[in-house]
C-alpha cells in the first residue's frame, strides 16, 4: 500500500479491520488551526470544509454531517415524520438500523433477504403492506447497493418514502452515481471502523434541501440559520472541529486506497472461490471494498475456520449476528436472514491490509474447508 501505510509486524494480531489514521503530522497541521482560532465546534471552519470536500466527492449537494451514523438514521426517520408508521425493513443488519426505528416510534416490519445479495428482497415489499406502512428502510449491506431500481418502483406505485442504511456505503456507486443519490434519504456512518471515518460520525444525503435544512436544524437545538431563534425543539447531534478534520484526511486517504483494498478483495476471491464450501456476495454496484463477507455452507465449516484462524492470532467477525427479527418481534418470520446470521463471517480487511497476509489467511482457510469435507 503507499508509505503512509507502515507494514504491521508479525506478531501483531490480524482484527477484522484496523481503523485507518492519516500521518500524524497531517493532523497536527489542522489541530493548529484550531489551536489559532480557538473554534472548536458549532459549523467551525474545518467543519465546513469537510462538507465542501464530501459535496464534491459524492456530487452531491444537500448533505449535513452529524455526531454519528445512529443519530443519522434517527433523523432521517424524524425529518420523514415517520413516527407511529410501520417501517418495512431487514432484519441481516447492525442493531443500530432498528434502534433508529424504535428511538422513533416506528414499528420494524421485518421482511426477508435475497440470499445471494444479502439486501432486503423487493419482492416481499408488496405482501408486507398495510395501511400502516409509511416506507422502506434498506441497508447497503458491506457497501452492497440494494435493488434501487425496483425499491423505487415499489415506493412509488404505494405512496412510499424510501430511507437507506447507507451506513457501510460511502464511496459506493450504482447506475454511474453515488448510491447515495437514490431513495429520500440516506445516512452514514464515520465511525473509526468503517472505510471513511471521522473517529465517531454520520451524514445524511437527500436530494430534497429541505430535509437536510431541517435535519441541520434539529442537530442545532432547532435553532434557525442564524443560530439565534429557536423554532422547535432539537437536540445536539453537531460534528465537531476534531471530528471534520479527521474527516478530511481519511476522505482524502479513502480515495487513494481504494485500489489498493479492490486488489485484496479480488484476490480473497481469485484465491477462494474454488471451494464449494464458501461463496461471495453477489456484487450489484462498484463497493468500497470495506467489507470481505463469506457466506459458508454450514454454521459448523464457519466455526470451525474461525476457530482456526484464531489460532494463528486472525480475528475474522460474525456480522451480522443475531438476525434481527429474533430480538424485536416474537417469531422468526425471515429465514433466510435467519440462516445467514450463522454463516457469515467477515474476513479481515482494511487501509493496511497486505496481499501476503491474504494468501496467508486463505490459506488456512481453504485448508481448513478441505479438513471439513473429510479430506
Ligand atoms: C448497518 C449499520 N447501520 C448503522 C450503524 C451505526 O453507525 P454509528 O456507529 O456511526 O452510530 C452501523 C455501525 O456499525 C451499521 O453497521
Amino acid at each position: 500500500m503507499t508509505d503512509t501505510v507502515p507494514p504491521p509486524t508479525a506478531a501483531e494480531p490480524l482484527q477484522v479491520t484496523k481503523v485507518f489514521l492519516p500521518p500524524f503530522e497531517e493532523y497536527c497541521e489542522l489541530l493548529r488551526q484550531i489551536w489559532a482560532t480557538h473554534i472548536v465546534t458549532n459549523d467551525g471552519p474545518l467543519y465546513q470544509r469537510f462538507e465542501d470536500d464530501l459535496r464534491r466527492y459524492t456530487e452531491l449537494a444537500n448533505l449535513v454531517c452529524l455526531a454519528n451514523g445512529t443519530l443519522a438514521l434517527q433523523m432521517a426517520l424524524h425529518v420523514l415524520e415517520l413516527a407511529g408508521s410501520d417501517v418495512i425493513t431487514t432484519p441481516f443488519t447492525h442493531v443500530a438500523t432498528s434502534d433508529a426505528l424504535i428511538w422513533e416510534r416506528c414499528r420494524p416490519v421485518y421482511i426477508d433477504v435475497d440470499p445471494e445479495t444479502l439486501n432486503i428482497d423487493p419482492n416481499l415489499i408488496e405482501a408486507a403492506l398495510t395501511d400502516r406502512t409509511s416506507s422502506v428502510f434498506g441497508v447497503h449491506v458491506y457497501g452492497n447497493p440494494c435493488d434501487v431500481t425496483e425499491i423505487e418502483r415499489i415506493a412509488g406505485a404505494n405512496d412510499l418514502k424510501v430511507i437507506y442504511d447507507a451506513a457501510h456505503a460511502f464511496g459506493t456507486r450504482v447506475h454511474d452515481r453515488s448510491v447515495l443519490s437514490f431513495g429520500d434519504i440516506s445516512a452514514v456512518s464515520f465511525h473509526g471502523t468503517k472505510g471513511m471515518h471521522t473517529f465517531e460520525g454520520g451524514g445524511l444525503f437527500a436530494g430534497d434541501p429541505e430535509l437536510i435544512k431541517r435535519a441541520r436544524r434539529l442537530a442545532y437545538h432547532g435553532m434557525d440559520e442564524q443560530k439565534r431563534i429557536v423554532q422547535q425543539w432539537g437536540t445536539n447531534g453537531k460534528m465537531c472541529e476534531l471530528h471534520a478534520a479527521m474527516g478530511i484526511l481519511s476522505l482524502k486517504y479513502f480515495a487513494a486506497h481504494l485500489e489498493e483494498k479492490k486488489r485484496c478483495y479480488e484476490l480473497y476471491v481469485s484465491l477462494l472461490e474454488g471451494l464449494d464450501q464458501i461463496r461471495f456476495q453477489k456484487l450489484t454496484g462498484e463497493i468500497n471494498y470495506s467489507y470481505m463477507p463469506v457466506v459458508f455452507r454450514s454454521e459448523d465449516c464457519k466455526q470451525a475456520v474461525m476457530k482456526e484462524l484464531r489460532q494463528h492470532g486472525i480475528y475474522p467477525r460474525e456480522y451480522f449476528h443475531p438476525s434481527l427479527e429474533t430480538v424485536f418481534s416474537d417469531r422468526i418470520a425471515c429465514p433466510i436472514a435467519y440462516d445467514l446470521s450463522h454463516r457469515v463471517l467477515c474476513l479481515p480487511m482494511s487501509d493496511y491490509l497486505q496481499q501476503e497476509q491474504v494468501r496467508r489467511i486463505c490459506e488456512i482457510v481453504v485448508r481448513t474447508c478441505e479438513t471439513q469435507r473429510g479430506g
